[in-house]
């Protein structure tokens, strides 16, 4: 069937929902431009292919977040909604909507899924345990706890697995963990927990992965999980939580991953309610000739390929047609760095550099498979020049001007050469099937070739000498309209991945609209535009700048890593500085320099031995408010233990000041 006859396929289409807590990078932007391009083309070809996206809002990162801010969860997601909806249009990713899954589209639809599956018997209580934060009040997800691996004794490693021998535990098995959160030693306590029953899934699970076509390396990643045994999910989270209530408690929340796939829906209904040709239960209700495809990342295939369509098969709605996973970028060849500036935001990129390089750099690089990517950003300034100045929009800028100067900015009747047109136009096919089964390297390798074709047909004609004779003009006139024609049907094949490049190109030659299709008729005796330069050569300063402007935002940026000056903002999270009244103090025998103190911490006393004899009189340091480091490790003395530290600032001696809060502070208020 040709595709002018072919039915008009409708499909939906999602990339995965970014956290609310921290702004895009280059990373993210792998899986938003390969969506873009993929929707980009459908369109092209003249399907209905609706883009939806949100941001995703809950789950605990995002409170402690918004409480770090000292602002609201709902205002944390709302500033970081609107910067994404900056950044991804700067970036020409063109979504038909972008919402948020803290809506009440997704939490009639979270709270519709959840009782199908309570009705169906898929949803039981069990209690569990957990750490426990007793002075925030609040129970830790396991990346909230931090302590020394109980099998390699690496320190400092999160509560689920361990990053250097990989090893997979609870933080109950973490020697000496601390809460990330308060700094404090977490207890364990149990809770009521709602849980899924998945492992009753894994017939259905099997025949869906045979219907969605996927790739072997999932395939492969889906069947180890068989192996191990599908265990049930659990679905809830205790308050404190930023996210939906599970109905019928007090205070228990969906987890974060349970409302998050459902925000797929949750947009399209939104956008639904504004447009009267899309109606939800035909994309998302089982029994329609419909297409459902979530673009993700390869860390979160078990939460799609596995909960989300048991999810959506035990409440009866239909299943995903498909679920492309992608891999993980790397900037020249390794894991992007704060400290060597590889890890640059959507942000800074645009401040230095055009988005139609990044868009045809990943699209020259992008595959079908979870294998990674790498962002060379030698190989980018090469590549982009080499292949969209050099040969891509060269085509245009060497016939343009001759058709506007010589013949009124006229095209030819005829084209000089229409079987060099016609096998651009027989790459079509193979081009499209590219694009469809996202193979985009191979569809820029295709097209390139053909733009190589196109650039020795215009050398081996040399308009440039047939313009000094006279007797050559009409000649001229048809090679330049070759010419432009070639690029033109390339610009077509390039416009999902380049479409404000393809919108330049089409005012240039007039037009408003392109179908895929029209690539394969040439545009002929028609009056052209004015040619303007389409795209600049990427310059190598530019990105150099863009490097150190990701190394220089580190200081500011709260999330930084710690590097060898700098201490990460979980480094200083874990100091416990605290408001201390003075008890006691008096002289230690036997010490020149020291004062024993008596520290009312406002949960008990302790003492601390302090080097500020030379400088303070001991009588008038009682009732006196200090700072103090409260989770400073006991340390024996001569004189006995110090079980703390006060803050004091100057050389030592007699000049030691100590530092004091204003007036109203009272014993044991923590500082931030
Ligand atoms: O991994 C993430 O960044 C998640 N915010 C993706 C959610 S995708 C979907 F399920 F919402
Ligand atoms: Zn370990």
């Amino acid at each position: 069937m040709s595709e002018t006859t072919a039915a008009k396929r409708k499909i939906l289409v999602s990339s995965a929902l970014p956290y609310a807590n921290g702004s895009l990078h280059m990373g993210h932007l792998v899986e938003y431009l390969q969506t873009d391009i993929w929707v980009r083309f459908q369109k092209l070809r003249g399907h209905r292919c609706t883009y939806v996206c949100a941001s995703d809002a809950h789950g605990t990162p995002i409170m402690i977040k918004a409480r770090e801010l000292g602002i609201t969860p709902e205002a944390l997601t709302e500033r970081l909604s609107a910067e994404f909806v900056r950044d991804f249009g700067d970036f020409g990713v063109k979504f038909d909507n972008f919402h948020t899954t803290h809506s009440p589209e997704s939490e009639a639809l979270t709270t519709e899924i959840y009782e199908a599956l309570k009705a169906a018997g898929d949803i039981y209580t069990k209690m569990i345990e957990q750490a426990y934060d007793e002075k925030e009040g609040m129970f830790l997800p396991d990346r909230f706890v931090r302590g020394t691996c109980p099998v390699c004794g690496a320190e400092d490693q999160y509560g689920d697995a361990c990053e250097n021998c990989h090893s997979t535990y609870t933080p109950a098995d973490l020697i000496d963990p601390v809460s990330v959160v308060s700094g404090t030693t977490p207890v364990t306590r149990e809770s009521e927990h709602y849980f899924f029953r998945l492992s009753d899934y894994e017939e259905r699970l099997k025949r869906w992965m045979q219907s969605a076509n996927l790739d072997a390396a999932v395939l492969a990643k889906l069947e180890e999980w068989f192996e191990a045994g599908l265990k049930d999910w659990d679905i809830s989270r205790d308050a404190p939580y930023f996210g939906f209530r599970i109905p019928g408690t007090k205070d228990k929340y969906f987890y974060v991953w349970l409302d998050a796939p459902v925000g797929y829906a949750a947009s399209f209904k939104n956008l639904c309610a504004r447009r009267d040709d899309l109606d939800f239960d035909e994309y998302w209700r089982p029994g329609h000739d419909t297409e459902v495809y979530h673009f993700i990342g390869k860390d979160i295939i078990y939460f799609h390929m596995l909960f989300w369509p048991a999810v959506l098969e035990g409440a009866g709605w239909r299943t995903p047609t498909s679920v492309f996973a992608h891999g993980f970028l790397t900037v020249n060849g390794q894991k992007m760095s704060k400290s060597r500036g590889t890890f640059i935001t959507a942000r800074t990129y645009l401040d230095n550099l055009d988005p139609n390089y990044l868009r045809y750099y990943y699209a020259a690089k992008l595959g079908p498979t979870i294998e990674d990517i790498d962002l060379n950003l030698d190989d980018f300034v090469a590549r982009v020049n080499s292949d969209l100045v050099g040969k891509l929009v060269n085509i245009a800028s060497r016939c343009a001007g001759f058709i506007g100067k010589r013949f009124d900015g006229r095209l030819a009747q005829e084209l000089a050469d229409p079987a060099l047109f016609d096998e651009v136009g027989a790459a079509s096919d193979a081009i499209a099937g590219h694009y469809e089964r996202r193979e985009y390297s191979k569809a820029m390798r295709l097209v390139m070739a053909l733009a190589d074709k196109a650039n020795r047909y215009i050398d081996e004609h040399k308009p440039w000498v047939m313009i000094k004779d006279d007797a050559r003009q009409a000649e001229v006139q048809s090679v330049c309209t070759q010419g432009l024609n070639l690029f033109r049907s390339l610009m077509i094949y390039l416009s999902p991945v380049l479409p404000e490049l393809a919108r330049k190109a089409q005012a240039f030659l007039g037009e408003t609209h392109w179908h895929w299709n029209d690539a394969g008729t040439p545009r002929l005796g028609v009056a052209i535009n004015k040619f303007t330069p389409l795209l600049t050569r990427a310059d190598a300063d530019k990105v150099n700048a863009m490097v150190e402007q990701s190394k220089q935002s580190l200081e500011s940026d709260d999330d930084a890593e710690a590097d060898e000056d700098t201490i990460g903002i979980d480094d200083f999270m874990k100091l416990d500085l605290r408001i201390a009244r003075i008890a006691a103090a008096e002289p230690v025998e036997g010490a020149d320099k020291l004062l024993r103190l008596t520290l009312d911490l406002g949960d008990g006393e302790r003492q601390v031995f302090a080097g500020i004899k030379a400088a303070y009189d001991p009588a008038t340091l009682v009732d006196r408010h200090v700072v103090a480091v409260a989770n400073l490790a006991p340390r024996k003395m001569r004189f006995g233990v110090s079980e703390g530290m006060v803050l004091a600032a100057g050389p030592g001696g007699e000049e030691i000041f100590l530092l004091s809060p204003d007036a109203g502070a009272e014993a044991g208020m923590r500082v931030k």
